[in-house]
């Protein structure tokens, strides 16, 4: 496995592979990789001849009051996991090489990323929109893959290559969770052991309020509610929002009906978490 910092690198070796006819497969990261970038990665390597990872903590999906600067890195780590995991490249650029000092260009969404996380941050899905199309034309992917951790941002990204005409197969990945239920993330990290403790009730609430569904209700609000409440319960818990929206368009629904996403974001602490979960052909 190589680990590489330009973007020049990258496409020469992309375009060896492709010569040979073998396919290449996407997992864009920030880095500080765990199991749930290792279950991505692994279905990447399943999937494709030759697998690339980004391990890149993008400046411009991050508000200047985020945790940019505090954001953990460890490459020596990823790099590790990577290798066990079957990637063939890690590119793990400096800000400098994915962003010129005068970059004015950038890739904006008009609908789907005004509510839920877009509400509380304005300009993270421009970031993130940008920089995984400049990741695409620089890897050229036949398939990309992204976790159902970040529901919207999965939404974001297929909405954004169907209307960008990127010839990419998005493949989206169940989410991986601890033992006790609290989806995997880089964050969790930053969790005293009293918050570490205190997290796994979204996992809990939104167990409660899938079981609603499946049980038959119909009503998001009535679900939201339950999810809400049981979220309140917990002291150390702050809620930024909980949502039940159309998985599509993630715009607010009142029947319970399709593709629904029911996510929350709680605060715990300083500490931003977010889980969901996703009922399709309901
Ligand atoms: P990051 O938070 O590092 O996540 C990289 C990918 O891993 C995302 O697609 C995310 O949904 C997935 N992921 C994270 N935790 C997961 C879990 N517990 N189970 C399954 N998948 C999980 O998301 C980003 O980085 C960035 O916004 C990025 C797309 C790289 C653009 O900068």
């Amino acid at each position: 496995m190589n680990i590489v910092k330009t973007i020049a690198e990258v496409r020469e070796q992309v375009k060896a592979w492709k010569k040979e006819g073998l396919s290449v497969g996407l997992v864009p990261t920030m880095g500080y990789l765990h199991e749930g970038h290792q279950s991505l990665i692994e279905r990447a390597v399943k999937e494709n001849d030759r697998v690339v990872v980004s391990d890149f903590v993008n400046p411009t999906q991050f508000a200047p009051n985020e945790d940019l600067e505090s954001y953990p890195r460890d490459l020596e780590r990823d790099a590790a996991l990577c290798e066990k995991a079957g990637a063939d490249l890690i590119f793990h650029p400096e800000p400098e090489e994915m962003y010129a000092k005068d970059a004015c260009t950038f890739v904006d969404m008009r609908a789907l990323t005004k509510n839920l996380c877009g509400k509380t941050r304005p300009i993270h899905f421009s970031g993130v929109c940008t920089v995984v199309s400049k990741l695409f034309l620089i890897v050229n992917p036949d398939r990309a893959y992204f976790g159902e951790k970040d529901a919207q941002q999965l939404a974001v990204i297929r909405r954004m290559v169907r209307d960008l005409n990127f010839d990419i197969e998005i493949v989206g990945c169940p989410i991986i969770r601890e033992e006790d239920g609290l989806a995997k993330s880089s964050r969790n990290t930053y969790l005293t052991k009293e918050l570490r403790e205190a997290a796994p009730v979204l996992h809990k609430a939104l167990e409660e309020g899938k079981q609603m569904v499946l049980e038959g209700e119909r009503s998001a609000e009535k679900v939201r509610e339950t999810i809400k409440k049981r979220i309140e319960a917990e002291p150390l818990a702050k809620i930024d929002y909980v949502e039940i929206v159309d998985f599509e368009t993630i715009e607010p629904i009142e029947t319970i009906k399709g593709s629904v996403l029911a996510a929350v974001a709680v605060y715990f602490g300083k500490t931003r978490l977010i889980d969901n979960f996703i009922l399709t052909d309901i």
